[in-house]
């Protein structure tokens, strides 16, 4: 199995959504999807149409029931496996993030034990970074896609989250979301950012549209909807982008697509 962490330096960048979006998109093409939820809101079943938080996932492995996490994964309509996070009753925010920082590849061993071919790909939505769901989505991934959305805050906190996944030795790409273009304070910071980033920067920008945020509370498919929207076929282009990364032709099988960003000193 492929795994891909979504992060972000910023609350509210879109992971989830792109989470969500992204793993539909793949899944329609016939590509096994699992979603998984490293973030405590327990909402990214939401995205998919369930309309209760789920009580089982993750968090039900990291309070002691063992099974229980592995039963908690639920079939969307759209194909794709979603593993939600669980609700945590009966435990404090302060009592978990100490157990993932005591567990530092808490995630990567679950996921080790996830039942999928090779060829499947795993999303992994998480909270913002720096935090442990942040720090274990990392660790669990293979390749992470930071999403930075175009204003000061995202461009102050994206050099500390470079260096971050340099220390982790991640491969990395970076993708704008909720772009305005008529906005020239959108454009500046996207072409500030392409010339920070360079071939780290994904070709595509994901615009800003309004029906994100409805799609989600219609309890619907953004892209699978509204296909030809402009933010569906950035969306598109994104998971065209993974699926290449995911199965690079063989001439290149050794290699991720570019562009990437890859620790310094670390192995090719
Ligand atoms: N391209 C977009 N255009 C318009 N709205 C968007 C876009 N992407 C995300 N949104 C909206 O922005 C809000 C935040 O998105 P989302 O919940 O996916 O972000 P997040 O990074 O997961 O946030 P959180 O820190 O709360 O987990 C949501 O209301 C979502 O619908
Ligand atoms: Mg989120």
């Amino acid at each position: 199995m492929r795994t891909i962490a979504i992060v972000s330096a910023t609350g509210g960048a879109g992971r989830t959504t792109l989470t969500a979006e992204l793993a539909s998109l793949l899944a329609a093409r016939g590509q096994r999807v699992l979603a998984v939820e490293c973030d405590p809101r327990n909402v990214l079943a939401l995205h998919f149409g369930l309309r209760e938080s789920a009580r089982d996932g993750l968090v039900s492995h990291l309070a002691g029931h063992a099974d229980a996490w592995a039963n908690a994964a639920l079939q969307s309509d759209d194909g794709v496996l979603v593993l939600p996070w669980g609700s945590e009753d009966g435990t404090t925010d302060a009592a978990t993030s100490a157990a993932l920082d005591a567990r530092p590849h808490w995630l990567h061993d679950l996921l080790a034990r996830v039942d999928l071919p090779r060829e499947a790909i795993a999303l992994i939505d998480c909270t913002a970074w720096p935090s442990p769901h942040a720090r274990q989505a990392i660790d669990a991934a293979e390749f992470v896609l930071a999403v930075v959305t175009p204003d000061a805050t995202a461009c102050a906190t994206l050099p500390r989250l470079q260096a971050a996944l340099r220390r982790a030795g991640r491969h990395s790409a970076f993708v704008t979301n909720a772009v305005v273009p008529a906005r020239a304070l959108h454009t500046d910071i996207v072409a500030l950012l392409r010339a920070r980033l360079g071939a780290a920067m994904l070709p595509y920008v994901i615009h800003a549209d309004t029906g994100v945020p409805a799609a989600l509370a219609s309890g619907e498919g953004f892209c699978l909807n509204t296909p030809e929207s402009q933010a569906a076929h950035d969306l598109n282009g994104i998971a065209s982008w993974l699926l290449h990364w995911a199965n690079p032709p063989a001439e290149d099988a050794s290699m991720p697509a570019q562009p990437v960003q890859r620790a310094q000193g670390a192995a090719p």
